[in-house]
């Protein structure tokens, strides 16, 4: 046991063994929710299909499943948030990689989706992504009207321009600026916490009954991993390595983004990262040993190197 983190019993110790099943079940509900390339007009559809199914770690879904675990939900139920999500994540890479964005040519390996196609074409995939999203929601069977419109509004508000899309709308307007260390804090729990918070809260929406105590736990562990999530992409693009990203390092840097590591160095970035880690897990002492699956996966995320 060190820095608050649990040891993961057996039973759920192989969540990392189980991750591989939950991505193919999240790219086969994306595939089948994608239109085929057979229809008009099949550029779009290219396009989207490009845009979602090309790579990526599918982390924001993952973190879907394994709240759904902690809280014994029906993983048809989870696939609904998980889907959803992920498609919004794809649209938001696609308009973040547009020149009037941050201008990237690289993403999961591969051309993005403006390099592969052409702007307009990437635009307007990323416009039918969202839609699409909601409309997985909207006409999910399985899913009681009290949930789909619980699913709508929690995910419409962590897209939107309270959530991420404000977030890009201030990382922009912060690019050779200073940020604070809240106006940064604000900045991060906006553009990429809002969409991780929701993929926690989604599955919590679903849960049968949860306490107060449960909820804000969930919500504040959400919080603590969403910013973690983004000081470890801020750090990525100084230490990483581009073959391993899959997209450009120093992409920040020439932009001259306002970042975790710009502002105040990569070894206080990392140990911010550490410190919100050990934050996020102790919120999950409330759920004891249910939580083992999140736990493996927070350490993952905050973790990683691509
Ligand atoms: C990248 O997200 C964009 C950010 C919000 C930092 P991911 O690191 O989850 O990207 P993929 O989906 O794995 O490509
Ligand atoms: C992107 O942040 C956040 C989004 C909402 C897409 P970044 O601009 O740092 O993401 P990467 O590094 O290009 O993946
Ligand atoms: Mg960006
Ligand atoms: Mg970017
Ligand atoms: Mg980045």
């Amino acid at each position: 046991m060190m820095n608050g983190m649990r040891q993961a019993s057996a039973e759920n110790a192989d969540f990392a063994a189980r991750m591989p099943a939950y991505v193919v079940r999240v790219e086969q509900c994306m595939d089948s929710a994608l239109p085929t390339v057979d229809q008009v007009p099949e550029r779009l559809h290219e396009a989207m299909r490009y845009a979602a199914l090309t790579g990526g770690k599918r982390i924001r879904p993952l973190l879907v499943y394994a709240t759904g675990e902690c809280l014994e939900i029906d993983p048809a139920k989870l696939d609904i948030p998980a889907t959803a999500i992920e498609l919004i994540h794809a649209f938001s890479l696609v308009h973040d990689d547009l020149p009037a964005m941050d201008n990237d040519d690289l993403r999961r390996g591969q051309p993005t989706v403006h390099r592969k196609f052409d702007e307009a074409t990437a635009i307007l995939a990323a416009d039918a992504l969202q839609p699409l999203a909601f409309q997985v929601i909207a006409t999910a069977d399985h899913l009681s009207a009290t949930e789909i419109k619980a699913l709508i509004s929690l995910i419409a508000e962590a897209c939107g321009s309270l959530g991420m899309t404000g977030g890009q709308a201030i990382d922009l307007a912060s690019e050779g600026r200073q940020l604070s260390v809240d106006e940064l804090a604000r900045m991060h729990g906006l553009k990429t916490g809002a969409l991780i918070s929701a993929c926690v809260m989604s599955a919590c929406s679903l849960a049968a009954e949860m306490s107060d105590d449960k909820h804000r736990a969930m919500r504040q562990f959400s919080h603590d991993i969403g910013l973690a999530f983004q000081i470890r992409d801020d750090i990525l693009d100084v230490q990483g390595d581009t073959e391993v990203l899959g997209k450009p390092v120093g992409s920040d840097q020439a932009l001259k983004k306002a970042t975790w590591p710009a502002l105040f160095g990569i070894e206080e970035s990392d140990r911010r990262c550490i410190e919100l880690l050990n934050s996020a897990m102790d919120q999950l002492s409330l759920f004891g040993d249910a939580a083992d699956s999140l736990r493996t996966l927070a350490s993952l995320i905050v973790e990683r190197v691509k």
